[in-house]
């Protein structure tokens, strides 16, 4: 018996850092998409393929002690399987690029949960979202729940940390470009500098969080008014304040520059210090914009809004 789920990526449109300290953010699901395929094999082993490298264990090890980017996968069919003597057999197909913030973790965990969990019975969204959660606890113990939740549900959601996530119901039509400085980053240590920048100087933050959540309040009426062209100066305020925390650098700068020649403005998405950044565009700037990139050597695509999230097959 074989079955398969795939899930979105996601980007953080508005909100990174600041949603730390309570204020909202706006994030969204878009189309690139991780696929995984289960199937239950008669050997009791627990067998996972990926583009990534391979895991290939029995049952019922310590999740603490396995060393292993795959070992979300690990501890969902350890968990389904409920010591029957049977094994499961993962394969994982992914089009996300890894570790620049688009989510790539999230949306292994969310295909991962769903494609396991159908293989013994018909589990719904919301019990796959408790599932995924619980396995990307195991590579990151902190995390907020957000992104699980946009690659599951897909669409735009906001997010605070009092009141959890709602999903926007509007269904705005712009292309993001999305460009890769392939700088790796850690979100953990650009977050503990932020929370250093914070206590040197605690009036400086809150004027910055205040600011950040007028901007999110904003945001939501231009989403559903679908005005691109302010929500473009937004993205470049929002920019402001992120170079202001110190989270950019000297290419990240560069990048946004390039991207903000033609669009209709671009930002850092997610914790900064390296990964992705993102430019606003239509059909009207969408190629101008990629060619910018293109032009300079940096390694770029564009994405739409992906509204399905988790699809099962
Ligand atoms: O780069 P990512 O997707 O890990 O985003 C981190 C977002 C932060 O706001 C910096 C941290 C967080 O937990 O919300």
């Amino acid at each position: 018996m074989k079955s398969k789920a795939s899930s979105p990526a996601k980007v953080i449109l508005f909100g990174e850092h600041f949603v730390v300290y309570g204020v909202k953010a706006i994030l969204c699901a878009i189309n690139k998409r991780i696929t995984v395929t289960a199937e239950i094999i008669k050997e009791n082993k627990i067998s996972i393929k990926s583009n990534i490298g391979n895991l290939e264990l029995e049952p019922n090890k310590e999740i603490s002690e396995i060393n292993s980017p795959l070992k979300p996968f690990y501890y969902l069919a350890n968990k389904l399987l409920e010591d029957q003597n049977i094994g499961i057999k993962i394969d994982v197909k992914s089009d996300i690029p890894l570790g620049v913030g688009l989510g790539s973790s999230s949306a292994c965990c969310v295909a991962g949960a769903a494609a396991i969990s159908r293989l013994f019975n018909k589990t719904s969204k919301k019990e796959i979202l408790e599932l995924a959660i619980e396995a990307e606890r195991t590579i990151f113990e902190n995390t907020s729940g957000a992104d699980c939740t946009v690659c599951t549900y897909g669409g735009i959601m906001e997010y605070d940390k009092r009141n959890g996530f709602s999903k926007i119901e509007s269904e705005p039509n712009f292309h993001l470009v999305i460009a890769n400085s392939n700088m790796e980053h850690s979100t953990k240590s650009v977050v503990k500098d932020v929370k250093q920048f914070k206590e040197k100087d605690e009036n400086i933050f809150s004027t910055l969080c205040n600011k950040e959540s007028k901007l999110v309040e904003d945001v939501l009426e231009l989403l559903k008014d679908n005005n691109i062209v302010e929500l473009g100066n937004k993205i470049t305020e929002n920019q402001e304040y992120l170079e202001t925390i110190g989270i950019s650098n000297e290419k990240l700068r560069k990048m946004i520059q390039i991207g903000q020649n033609k669009s209709f403005g671009a930002k850092i998405t997610g914790a900064g210090g390296g990964g992705c950044i993102f430019a606003l565009t239509d059909e009207s700037n969408l190629r101008q914009t990629m060619n910018q990139f293109k032009d300079e050597n940096y390694d770029c695509f564009s994405v739409k809004i992906d509204f399905k999230g988790l699809d099962t097959f």
